[in-house]
């Protein structure tokens, strides 16, 4: 992702120094040496900086006097500004301003540190606003989010997986790294997407149910057995069926497994007939499998047979430039989710977002971020509910299920922030059906109201 950047700046050397300065730094720069000038790139190209660097002492007149009618016309940037104390009245208008601006002569690496906080700031308020006013497309290869060299080159992967029939692959990855969405995903914009997606946790059940659930039963094919029963192949017929945690399946359910890939055909338990079945096996795990197979406790050649087509995916630690991207999005979600408006991280929010190692990734990431976003009460994220512990998992273990919220007594957190938790995540729950919402929390309506009015819910 190339950011935008326009330099103002009429000093010829100065100019020169900065535009190589920011390109050496990846950024795809403009410059304009003048307040005409720049109007005409604001407002007649297509540039569109995430970020403007000005100088105020420019021969053609002050930019500050066109700031309002640029700000109206341009999409969402931010300003830094330059210049000499004391030059001009110009002191008090920019202490009015909330921009950032530097003294002349400024040091460089606070520019680069200023105009990098800048456009962390501009990026997440455009994605908020993108976000929240594009309707959400759900399982379309760009619902997974991320621009850094993995997540495109999986992206580029995604993009041919789903224009090719398949008849078996396998997702790997840690946990919440993402392996459901991309399940879903190949199926709902693959070949496929008109079929049924039938899903199954090969880790839930015991051997001998499991078995009856893929493949089905006869009335009486076993104790237990009272109706015949259409298994999961047969449910995904024209379909896909998705397989999760495929390594704790049971060796000799694989053998089974493979064949029935193979040959495109099952037999339901207690029956000789053979069945013909289209479907197309998506398994995922989140174990190494090649340790599995060492162990004597996969089969290699079911291993082999679904890896044909093999899709890793990163964990968060690996990809952390993506969090510039998945952080505002998942902002944006709960957004409008949750009917909020953050809209600014602060410098040490980010400190901590980055150098935390996210080993629930992105599962643990959401959670977060879902809870800030509830707690929040403006537009800034709350840093005290981030809570991520430097040295391990505080997050991944104690994240709370979907109908769960978790309350730290560390001092962090007073009663009525409880009291706030529970209101938001129930309405949240509830897609703000107060009534269900006040059942949840056993309460009458009116008493729902009436705190939901407290907390100008
Ligand atoms: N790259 C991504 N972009 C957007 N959302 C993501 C991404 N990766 C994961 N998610 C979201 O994070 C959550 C966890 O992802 P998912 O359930 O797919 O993980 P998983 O790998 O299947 O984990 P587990 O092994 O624990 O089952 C989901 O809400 C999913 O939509
Ligand atoms: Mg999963």
């Amino acid at each position: 992702m190339a950011h935008r950047l326009l330099i103002i700046e009429d000093d010829a050397e100065s100019n020169d120094h900065l535009v190589q300065h920011f390109r050496q730094r990846q950024w795809q720069v403009e410059t304009a040496l003048g307040v005409n000038d720049a109007k005409s790139i604001l407002l007649e190209d297509e540039f569109n900086p995430h970020v403007i660097i000005a100088d105020l002492g420019l021969p053609d007149g002050n930019i500050l006097d066109h700031l309002e009618e640029l700000q109206e016309q341009v999409g969402l940037t931010e300003w830094v500004f330059l210049y000499e104390p004391g030059s001009s009245s110009d002191d008090s208008r920019i202490d009015d301003l909330t921009f950032d601006f530097l003294h002349k002569p400024y040091d460089i690496k606070r520019l680069d540190t200023i105009t990098r906080r800048a456009l962390r700031t501009v990026l997440t308020e455009r994605l908020a606003q993108s976000y929240s006013s594009q309707h959400k497309q759900k399982y379309h290869v760009d619902s997974f989010y991320g621009s850094s060299q993995q997540a495109k080159s999986l992206k580029t992967m995604l993009n041919k997986l789903v224009d090719i029939p398949i008849s078996a692959m396998i997702i790997t990855g840690e946990t919440g790294t993402g392996k459901g969405l991309v399940a879903r995903i190949i199926h709902h914009s693959g070949l496929r997407s008109d079929g049924p997606i039938v899903e199954l946790n090969c880790a839930a059940l015991p051997k001998d149910l499991l078995e009856s659930q893929l493949f089905g039963h006869e009335s009486g094919a076993f104790t237990g057995a009272a109706k015949k029963f259409r298994g999961l192949f047969e449910q995904a017929d024209g379909g896909t069926l998705f397989l999760d945690e495929i390594g704790d399946m049971d060796i000799e359910l694989q053998s089974k497994l493979l064949k029935a890939i193979e040959d495109q055909t099952i037999r339901r338990l207690g029956s000789e007939k053979e069945i013909h079945v289209d479907v197309q096996v998506i398994a995922a795990t989140g174990v190494n499998l090649n340790e599995a197979i060492a162990q004597g406790q996969f089969r290699d050649d079911l291993y082999h047979r679904i890896s044909v087509f093999k899709v890793h995916l990163p964990s968060l630690r690996e990809r952390k430039d993506d969090l510039m991207e998945l952080v505002p999005r998942i902002i944006g979600e709960f957004n409008t989710k949750a009917n909020k408006r953050v809209n600014h991280i602060s410098d040490a929010s980010w400190e901590k977002l980055l150098s935390y190692d996210w080993p629930g990734n992105v599962r643990e990431l959401r959670n977060v971020l879902e809870r800030c976003v509830l707690l929040s009460n403006n537009e800034h994220l709350p840093d005290e509910w981030l809570q991520l512990s430097s040295s391990g998992s505080y997050n991944a273990q104690q994240a709370p299920s979907a109908d769960h919220i978790s309350i730290p007594i560390d001092g962090t957190m007073g009663l009525e922030d409880v009291e706030l938790a529970m209101l938001t995540k129930a309405l949240l729950l509830e897609d703000n059906n107060v009534t269900a919402a006040a059942k949840r929390l056993k309460i009458t309506r009116e008493t729902m109201r009436y705190r939901m009015k407290k907390f100008e819910l």
